[in-house]
């Protein structure tokens, strides 16, 4: 249990170790031994009596489980820019503060999706499925070819802290950048970028290759659906680092098989860590399990943002990197003081 003093930090998994050492020097910290989701029931036993919370995206974090912490729990520090597994509204309404970790993670997720796009336009799931099945193979002038990246449009869908980073790397290969976003983008970045507002559809309609950089919203949920995959060319690449629910896997995996786009490489899943056994059969799909932020790097600094987010909270100060909470359900200044 937390004393005035000294704040206990639940921690839902195992986070690297310069993180669980600032988190040590402010409080106690309990930490579940585990890099896979605690099942439901040790989740709730887990955070029990926290201060803060600190968790990752795979935690369903509700109203269930903010009343399993109990009075004390100030903060929530998900570790990850996405933070649609927490209950923003059950939050607010407890007066708590919820935190991410943007900015740390858009170099490596934007290379992953400049290798997912390389390995969908070239063909390398497949390559490498026919040599490790021993299959015979011999070059060919028409053997396994693919599509250069150089001269083609990449349509990015929400051009913001990661869309950018993968637009400037898709400049490096001579590509050039179309978007779509509901928001108008840095004015500096569509600048640099000579890039072009289109309207979603259109946007599908013109891209060659089309990367998908949304958070998962209820306004997004579904976005990527049959309809629109029809708008896509048959010869486009679809990409998806962002949140698997964005696109509807059934819907994508037909098109694929009907040759409605030409490929598609994913990093996310709509019902993750299931895929849609229909995309298994698929040799035009690059399938590859949640690496966007997967680096020694990255998942340091991930830790380490989320642990000051944690401990400025409980401290009463501005966290570094708050998620803005439904005005209408946060608490009045009473139960936000708590704070203090
Ligand atoms: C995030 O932080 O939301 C990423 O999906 C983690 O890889």
């Amino acid at each position: 249990m937390p004393t005035a003093e000294k704040p206990c930090f639940a921690v839902t998994g195992r986070l690297p170790e310069p993180a669980l050492t600032l988190l040590r020097e402010a409080g106690e910290v309990a930490v579940a031994d585990t890099a896979a989701p605690l099942p439901r029931e040790e989740l709730l036993a887990q955070v029990a009596g926290a201060s803060a919370i600190v968790c990752f995206l795979y935690d369903r974090v509700d109203a269930e489980l903010l009343d399993a912490a109990g009075p004390g729990l100030r903060v929530v520090a998900n570790v990850a820019v996405g933070y649609d597994n927490v209950d923003l509204e059950a939050a607010a309404a407890r007066g708590l503060v919820v935190t991410n970790t943007p900015g740390v993670l858009d170099d490596a997720t934007a290379d992953l999706t400049m290798a997912l796009l390389l390995a969908a336009a070239r063909r390398l799931g497949e390559g490498e499925r026919l040599i490790r099945a021993g299959r015979p193979w011999a070059w060919g002038m028409d053997f396994m070819l693919g599509r250069e990246l150089r001269g083609k449009r990449l349509g990015i869908v929400g051009l913001g802290a990661i869309g950018g980073r993968v637009a400037r790397r898709a400049r490096a290969f001579g590509v050039e950048i179309a978007y779509a976003n509901r928001s108008a983008a840095e004015p500096a970045l569509v600048a640099e970028l000579g890039a072009e507002r289109l309207s979603l559809e259109e946007l599908l309609a013109a891209g060659d290759f089309v990367s998908l950089h949304t958070p998962l919203t209820a306004e997004t949920r579904g976005l990527i659906s049959a309809e629109r995959l029809a708008l896509m060319k048959p010869e486009a690449i679809l990409v998806n680092t962002a949140r698997g629910p964005v696109v509807d896997e059934a819907a994508l995996a037909a098109a694929l098989r009907e040759g409605t786009i030409a490929a598609a490489a994913l990093d996310v899943y709509e019902h993750e860590p299931r895929v849609h056994p229909d995309l298994f059969a698929l040799e035009n799909v690059v399938l590859a399990p949640h690496l966007g932020s997967a680096t020694v790097e990255t998942r340091e600094a991930m830790a380490t943002l989320a642990a000051r987010n944690a401990l400025a909270a409980v401290a009463g100060a501005p966290p570094p990197t708050p998620v803005p909470l439904p005005a209408e359900a946060q608490q009045g200044p009473s139960a936000r003081s708590r704070l203090r």
